[in-house]
């Protein structure tokens, strides 16, 4: 895919389809839906006096132009003037780019980013450029029929608010073609059903990354290496599964040799049945998707690598299936975590805490800058916050703030959720040192606050993406979130 910069005004932008947005009630066109009406003799301006488009949010209309130097006019309905911030450009885009890759167009320039209420030459672009990649995105699909056509779309352009901004404009969508390739890894892996995508699967795509970028070093730890490093509490939940657990460590050397690197660490349950602790069936199947803190690892260190970021990153992943079997964990049974401390398993299905605290006991090697952890964690995450925003939680007021507004700035938001002295009395236990699971109460909470008993001295962040990780329903699949989030935070280290 070309992404370029275009600088011709839109009557003279030679293109297969110039995107322009369009205002409701009196805010009407926008500058260059006035400079097309112009060169069409006013054939936009009809269309609104008939009555036949009016500026909604989410409306589309494709015009053909007759031999204008733009063969087509994508007309895309903004809504109100002054609500259309970057949100809704994004969206606006999205809908637009995934309409125009159905038609014949190969390439199309966006007039979008002029509309946009505090623009921002570098995130419209970024953000122009990451809805591309999803307008554009496939799911591996794994069906006997052939599947369906490529699109015809291999240019993009992004019209200049401002000629000053060229550079600006041009880093937006180098960086947006980044993490657009980081999402789209993180979404193919987690769509990919758990039969194929196995710990050992995700083993070998690591190692892949590295084949496929020098500034990337991929090491895969197995069970013998987790017993030697006392692992306990990690490799209790992998005992119901015949599928062997993997410890995946990705390095991606950007930054100054020596520099302390941020660690991002990844919840790679491939399946989570629950365990002994078994789930109900409805919804089961999204279970596949318990991987997602893992994707978006290797999403972040894939777009790290192709933009270069400069900055040392190491991803940690803890990859393993939760399942029942006579070997599997009971609940009642106390296991001993690599920082030495006991937990009692109240619940085999609170799984993903029981390996995230041993892959952040050993983020302490790389004596790290900061360690984030992304998990698909609990779903009374869910509950708290729906499918629109993740949580975080942290042991550092500062570290939350800035994961916050790289969420903002991304467009891939995040809350932050307090986590205080009383949360941590529910996980007393009579046996061990503490319990894995306690009541609903607070449940994303108390579970950081499992996690946070491993991050003594860190400065750790903990993002739950239960709820954003993928959609339900009849759009079901991976959203490729945090990605945009997790670069966001990266670019404002490096
Ligand atoms: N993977 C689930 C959390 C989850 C639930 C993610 C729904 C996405 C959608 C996690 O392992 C889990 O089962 N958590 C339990 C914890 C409880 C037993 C303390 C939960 O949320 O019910
Ligand atoms: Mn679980
Ligand atoms: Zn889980």
């Amino acid at each position: 895919m070309r992404l370029f910069v275009a600088t011709a005004s839109p009557h003279r932008q030679k293109t297969d389809c110039a995107i322009v947005g369009l205002h409701e009630g009196s805010g009407g066109f926008t500058g260059s839906a006035a400079a097309l009406d112009t060169a069409l003799a006013g054939r936009l301006g009809r269309l609104i006096k008939r009555g036949d488009v009016h500026g909604k949010t989410g409306e589309l209309r494709l015009i053909d132009t007759d031999g204008a130097a733009c063969q087509r006019v994508m007309v895309v309905g903004l809504g109100k003037k002054g609500a259309f911030g970057r949100k809704q450009y994004r969206k606006a885009l999205l809908a637009a780019l995934g309409a125009i890759a159905k038609t014949g167009a190969r390439d199309a320039v966006s007039y979008l980013a002029e509309s946009v209420a505090e623009p921002d030459a570098y995130y419209d672009a970024r953000l122009a450029a990451e809805a591309l990649g999803a307008a554009l995105y496939r799911v591996p699909a794994i069906r006997s029929v052939r599947k369906p056509a490529e699109p015809a779309l291999k240019s993009f352009g992004i019209a200049l608010a401002e000629a000053s901004q060229k550079s600006a404009t041009q880093r937006g969508l180098d960086n947006g073609r980044a993490i657009a390739a980081g999402s789209a890894l993180t979404r193919d892996l987690a769509n990919l059903p758990a039969n194929v995508c196995t710990p050992g699967y995700l083993a070998q795509q690591a190692k892949e990354l590295a084949r496929s970028y020098q500034s990337v070093r991929t090491q895969v730890l197995e069970e013998r290496d987790l017993k030697r490093l006392k692992m306990g509490s990690f490799l209790s939940v992998t005992n119901g599964t015949d599928e062997p657990a993997k410890l995946i460590v990705m390095r991606y050397d950007g930054g100054r040799a020596g520099q302390a690197p941020v660690a991002l660490v990844g919840k790679g349950v491939t399946f989570d049945s629950g365990g002994i602790s078994l789930k109900q069936p409805p919804g089961m199947d999204e279970m596949k998707f318990d991987m997602t803190g893992a994707a978006s690892v290797f999403g972040a260190i894939k777009a790290a690598a192709e933009m270069g970021l400069k900055l040392n990153v190491v991803g940690i992943v803890p990859a393993c299936e939760n399942m029942p079997s006579g070997r599997a964990t009971k609940p009642g049974d106390i296991v001993r975590s690599m920082s030495g401390q006991t937990i009692e398993v109240i619940n085999t299905d609170a799984e993903g805490r029981l390996i995230l605290c041993d892959a952040l006991t050993y983020a302490r090697r790389f004596k790290p800058a900061a360690v984030v952890d992304i998990a698909t964690l609990t779903g009374a995450c869910v509950i708290a916050l729906g499918a629109h925003l993740s949580a975080v939680m942290s042991n550092d007021g500062e570290l939350a703030g800035e994961l916050t507004a790289a969420g903002l700035r991304a467009e891939d938001r995040c809350w932050h959720m307090p986590m205080a002295e009383e949360y941590h009395e529910q996980l007393k236990s009579n046996f061990a040192d503490f319990a894995n699971a306690c009541g609903r109460d607070g449940g994303a909470i108390t579970a950081a606050c499992f996690l946070a008993k491993f991050t003594d001295g860190l400065h750790w962040a903990h993002l739950d993406i239960a709820g954003t990780a993928y959609l339900t329903g009849s759009h079901k699949g991976s959203t490729g979130r945090p990605v945009p989030l997790l670069l966001d935070f990266l670019l404002g280290r490096a």
